[in-house]
This record gives C-alpha cells, sequence and structure tokens, in this order.
C-alpha cells in the first residue's frame, strides 16, 4: 500500500504527541489523585488530633467543677452532719451549673450520702468503682471514660438506663455479634476527695456525662473542625464517639437521615483500632457512604480500649476534585493534541507541497519536456532543491542538445561520404574504358616513333600520367567497392607485425622509432586479411609522411572495455590536423600532400565500415594525431 508523505508526517507528529500528552495525563492523574487524597488524610490527621482535644477538654472540665465543689466549706460541712436536705440542694446547684449527668457524694466509707439526681437511693457502697479506689488511694482529683453498669445507671435516676439502652442495629461490614441491646453506659467521670477543715478525708465527690445518646461533644467537635461545611447536601464533616464498637454518639447519619445511634464499626477498623489499640488514618466504609477516617482508641483508668474516636470526611467531594482535575488535564492533552494535529497537518502539507511540485517536474522530464522548470521560492534546503532541479534540467537539455547536433553531423558525413562513394565510382567506371584505350593507343604510339624522336619525351609523359589516371581510378573503384571481404579468423596483432615488417626497412622510417603495445590476450576477429593490412598500412605511412622522416610512432591494441569490441591505436607525435581538417579526412580526394591522391583514408574507411566497425581520428594540432579502430571481437559481431 502506497502512504503518501504527507500522512506519514502527520501520523509521527500526532502519534508523538499523543503519546506524551496522555503519558503525561496518567503521570499527572496519578500523582494528583494521590496527593488529593495524601492533603485529605493529613487533614483528618489533623482533625483527630482537634478532636481529642475536645474530648478531654470536657473530662478536664469535670474535673474542676469537682475541685471547686469540694472545697466549699458548706459542702464539707453538710457531709459532716449528713445533711440530706443541704447536700441535696448544693449537689443540684452544681450539677445544673456544670451541666453534669450525675454528681454524688460518698462518705469516708464510700457509702452514698446523697445523689442530686436521685435523693431517694443512698447507702449503697462504689468500693468498687475503680477511680474512686484510685482517689481513696491518691487523695487526688481523677478523671476517665468508663463503663457504667446499667443497675449503677438506674441508681444514678434521671433518664440515663433509658439514655444508655441502645437497639443494635444490623451494619454492612461491621464484625458478626449475637447481641442485639446495649444497655451498659459509656461515661466522662471524674472524683475528687473532700477534706474536713483540719485536712482529714470525709468522702469523695463523683461526676459525669453520660456519653450515650448525648450529641453535645460529637457536634462540638464537627462545628469546630468542619464549620458546619456541606457538600451536595451532606455534612462534610462528621464524628462519632463508640463504645465498643457500638456508636453511642455521633452525627454521622444514616440514609434516612437520622443518627446513626446503634450502628456498629467495620471490622477492619475494630482489628486495628480495638484489638490491637493503634490508630487508623484510611478511607472506611462509614454506615453507608465512603469517608476519608482517623479512629483513636479510648481507654479507661485502668488503660483498658473501652471505645473509640472518630472523625471522617465525606470521600465524595476528594472524589469530585480528582474527577474534574482528570477531566481538566484530559481536556487540555486533547486540546494540544488536536492543536498539534493542526499544527502537524499545516507543517506537512507545507513540506509536501514543493516536493509534489519536485515530483510532477521530475516526471516531465521523464516524458521529455526537458524545457520544464519548477518554481519554488521558498529560501531552505526545499528551495535549493528546486535550484538544483532546474540547474538539472538545463544541463540535460544542453547535452541533449549537443547529442543531437553530433548525430546529425555524424548522418550527414557518413550520406555525404556514400554518396561520394557512389558518384566516383560511376565516375571511374566510365574512365576506365577511355583511359585503357588512350593507354593502349600511346603506346603504340610509342613503339613507332624512333628512340630519339622529338616528340618521344611528350609521348612518355602522356603514357605516365596515364597510368597515374589509371591508378587513382582503381582507388576510387576499391573505395566504393560492392563485394564484399572475404572474412576469415584473424590475429590482428599478427597482421599488425606483418604490415610493421614490410615498412621498416624502406628509407623513410630510418630515423623513425616505432614502439609496440600489443595485448597478448587479445580475442580474434572476423576479417579479409588482405583490406585489413591495405588499412593499416595505409595509416602508418601517412603517420610517416606527417613525420617527414622523424619522430615516434605508438602501435597499441587492446580489448575495449565493453569487450564487444578490439582497438587498434596509431598515434605519432607530427604536427597534427587542424580542427577544421578534422571533419574531412575521410572524404576521397581530401589530401594536403602535392603527391597525394586523398583516396588513402576513404578507402580504409569504406573497408573498415564493411568489416561493420569504426574509425575515428583525434589529433591536437603540433602535438600529434590518434587513429583508432575499432573492430567487433570474434562470435560478437552480431550483437552490434
Ligand atoms: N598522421 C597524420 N598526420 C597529419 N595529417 C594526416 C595524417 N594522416 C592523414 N593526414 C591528413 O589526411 C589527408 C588525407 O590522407 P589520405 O591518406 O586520405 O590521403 P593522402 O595521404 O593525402 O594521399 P595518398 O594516401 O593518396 O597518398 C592527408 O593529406 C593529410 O593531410
Ligand atoms: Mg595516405
Amino acid at each position: 500500500m502506497k502512504v503518501s508523505l504527507a500522512t506519514k508526517l502527520i501520523v509521527s507528529f500526532f502519534g508523538v504527541v499523543a503519546l506524551t500528552g496522555f503519558v503525561a495525563t496518567f503521570v499527572g492523574l496519578r500523582l494528583i489523585g494521590r496527593g488529593i487524597i495524601q492533603q485529605a488524610q493529613d487533614k483528618v490527621r489533623l482533625d483527630l488530633y482537634s478532636a481529642h482535644e475536645v474530648y478531654y477538654e470536657n473530662l478536664r472540665r469535670t474535673e474542676t467543677t469537682l475541685e471547686f465543689t469540694v472545697v466549699r466549706p458548706s459542702l464539707q460541712d453538710a457531709l459532716e452532719r449528713e445533711d440530706k436536705e443541704e447536700l441535696k440542694a448544693i449537689l443540684t446547684e452544681v450539677k445544673e451549673k456544670g451541666e453534669l449527668d450525675i454528681l454524688t457524694v460518698l462518705d469516708r466509707d464510700l457509702r452514698v450520702v446523697c445523689r442530686a439526681n436521685n435523693p431517694a437511693v443512698f447507702g449503697d457502697s462504689q468500693a468498687n468503682d475503680n477511680l474512686i479506689q484510685w482517689v481513696v488511694r491518691e487523695k487526688k482529683v481523677v478523671s476517665s471514660t468508663e463503663i457504667v453498669p446499667h443497675e449503677e445507671l438506674v441508681r444514678e435516676g434521671g433518664n440515663l438506663a433509658e439514655r444508655a439502652t441502645i437497639k443494635i442495629l444490623p451494619t454492612p461490614k461491621a464484625k458478626p455479634s449475637r447481641k442485639e441491646v446495649e444497655t451498659l453506659g459509656m461515661m466522662l467521670k471524674a472524683a475528687a476527695p473532700i477534706f474536713d477543715q483540719s485536712g482529714e478525708f470525709i468522702g469523695i465527690l463523683c461526676g459525669g456525662n453520660l456519653i450515650n445518646q448525648n450529641y453535645a461533644i460529637v457536634d462540638k467537635i464537627k462545628d469546630i473542625v468542619y464549620h458546619g461545611e456541606k457538600y451536595r447536601n451532606k455534612d462534610i464533616g462528621t464524628a462519632t464517639i463508640f463504645q465498643g464498637d457500638l456508636r453511642i454518639s455521633t452525627n454521622v447519619p444514616t440514609a434516612s437521615g437520622e443518627r446513626a445511634i446503634g450502628t456498629r464499626v467495620s471490622s477492619e477498623v475494630y482489628d486495628q483500632v480495638l484489638t490491637k489499640g493503634s490508630w487508623w488514618i484510611d478511607r472506611a466504609f462509614v454506615v453507608n457512604n465512603w469517608y476519608i477516617t482517623a479512629y483513636e482508641p479510648i481507654g479507661n483508668l485502668n488503660g483498658e480500649i473501652i471505645g473509640i474516636l472518630y472523625v471522617g470526611m465525606l470521600e465524595d467531594k476528594f472524589v469530585d476534585m480528582k474527577n474534574r482535575t482528570l477531566l481538566i488535564l484530559l481536556g487540555i492533552t486533547l486540546i494540544g493534541v488536536m492543536v498539534a494535529m493542526i499544527v502537524s497537518y499545516l507543517l506537512a502539507t507545507r513540506i509536501v507541497k514543493p516536493i509534489k511540485y519536485l515530483v510532477y517536474g521530475s516526471q516531465q522530464l521523464a516524458k521529455g519536456d526537458l524545457t520544464y522548470r519548477v518554481k519554488l521560492k521558498s529560501k531552505d534546503e526545499i528551495g535549493e532543491l528546486g535550484e538544483t532541479f532546474n540547474y538539472m534540467a538545463s544541463s540535460l537539455k544542453e547535452r541533449d542538445d549537443r547529442i543531437k547536433q553530433f548525430a546529425q553531423r555524424e548522418i550527414m558525413k557518413s550520406q555525404r561520404l556514400a554518396s561520394l562513394g557512389q558518384l566516383a565510382a560511376g565516375v571511374a567506371h566510365e574512365i576506365n574504358n577511355p583511359l585503357g584505350a588512350i593507354l593502349i593507343y600511346s603506346n603504340l604510339l610509342l613503339e613507332d616513333i624512333h628512340e630519339k624522336g622529338p616528340l618521344r619525351h611528350n609521348l612518355k609523359r602522356i603514357v605516365h600520367e596515364t597510368n597515374r589516371c589509371t591508378e587513382i581510378v582503381k582507388g576510387l573503384l576499391q573505395f566504393a567497392r560492392k563485394t564484399e571481404p572475404r572474412m576469415e579468423p584473424s590475429d590482428v596483432n599478427e597482421l599488425l607485425n606483418d604490415v610493421f615488417s614490410v615498412v621498416e626497412k624502406q628509407a623513410q622510417f630510418q630515423n623513425i622509432a616505432v614502439s609496440k603495445n600489443l595485448s597478448p590476450e587479445l580475442p580474434t576477429v572476423m576479417a579479409d586479411k588482405g583490406q585489413i593490412r591495405q588499412v593499416f598500412m595505409n595509416i602508418i605511412l601517412n603517420a610517416a609522411e606527417a613525420l617527414n622522416g622523424k619522430g615516434d610512432i605508438i602501435l597499441a591494441t587492446r580489448l575495449a572495455s565493453t569487450d564487444h569490441f578490439i582497438e587498434i591505436e596509431f598515434t605519432d607525435n607530427g604536427p597534427g590536423i587542424p580542427s577544421e581538417d578534422l571533419d574531412r579526412v575521410f572524404e576521397p580526394f581530401f589530401t594536403t600532400k602535392d603527391m597525394g591522391t586523398g583516396l588513402g583514408l576513404s578507402i580504409s574507411y569504406g573497408i573498415i565500415e564493411r568489416h561493420k566497425g569504426s574509425i575515428f581520428v583525434k589529433s591536437e594540432p603540433s602535438k600529434g594525431t590518434t587513429f583508432v579502430i575499432r573492430l567487433p571481437a570474434k562470435g560478437e559481431e552480431t550483437k552490434k
């Protein structure tokens, strides 16, 4: 399948941008998502510190209330006198001012003297109570969270036992439990020793708040920490106090919007906080929503874990925040990718357009329109390419023109030679017979004239010139001879040596150095040996004549680079041929010599042509002349 350059460019641009975009988005999302949740968790951890403060502040306040009360002489006095009416009045006043659920005074034997809520019940011993034992031992005020038995709550009166009785509701993810109702209470309790004026221990004042279904603390935590902030109509922040794993005071709502009293903590948190006694800071499923939560164990005076303090934020807000960030990031990436696509499209078309021009231009050149030129104005590599293209086209055109001219000249030359040959042959044939007659008759005349006759000299001259004419005519007939050469396998080196051995003895070769550079691996050629010898002789004699008896001749043979031809080269360092004559040396009768016929080279030309070979000349005036003959190697004739 052919894919265009523009498509490739666009696809690769787009690919890179999309890949980096989406990798960046993915990494960004993970980092941001994690960051948001991490931040929320850090905040909830701090919130738990605040909740802790609110919770224990409550305990301290109860402690303080008791401390201030036990130093009141009226209390000491009333206790010593066991004046129950007086005690009841004092306790009721303090209980109301201090917003306490219970306030009870014990005598030095740790028996109840008066209960603010329930003065009718008294005389029972509190000696088994942890806090009371601690005060007896230490003679100091103390406070802690304690589990209070149902009977004690009943004795304390008011609606405490009722408030503590909580129906346990089925809760998803909580630990399995068969218990249906909780009747124990959880109390923020304080106790302070009472001394008389002489500093003697005379009793204990004991007070506290029942946490069960009392929402003061959790709502205060919510207000202080979350300022009642809402998200989609739900409170973001929630706080809970657990008795064991049971929600006894909370502002976490159920599905119907009531406080989720009676539901229980998830079993995961149970194991971590109630069993192991450590904090839990993570997301957790609370009642029926996911929250980012923090849980802290609550211990009693003996250090046993009896409950949990919890704060949590609805996860929705953070999930939405994460999703919004995701959308924004994705949006930015998408816009970026789209912009990149547009830019890559524009860039690709800008790059590809001039290339298309060039392709079109090349096609025009290939079709033969060498005048086609591209117009590219850009000043970059593409522009350079355009200029180079145009330059190439001009060079091609120039070369094409030169080749055409050359071919035309060559055709004209061979046509001229052919028609000259025909003309010469015709003339020669016509002249041959009359010449014969002239010779016969002038010879007859010569016989008749006396040895010393005055006409004899002129007559001899006629016979001589007529003989010369006969020679010329013979040469002309040879040039235009129609008879095919008698071909036989011939060794060109041998033929050259034959010719050389004949001429070297002649006087005009005395001062000419002939060197031979003959290839020993020359293939044989099919040739008429006599005719080829005649050609070689002609060229060597021409060289010797040009050298005028002094100089160098080099004879060389070789296999041409194409392997289908052998080349024979004759080089002399004579005066050379003027360039205006170069084209004419093969014409019949072209000669620069007084006694020359001008037929030597034209006859040679005819012979080589009939051998399906070629002959040509190179010359530089005053440096020398080289004739080159090419003959097809044996077995290659047909390939020409
Ligand atoms: N080696 C050469 N150096 C310089 N000129 C040459 C050489 N060979 C040929 N010529 C030129 O080419 C012309 C034609 O040569 P060609 O052999 O056809 O005739 P010719 O030698 O003049 O006469 P003929 O061969 O009849 O004696 C010569 O007159 C000469 O001017
Ligand atoms: Mg000659």
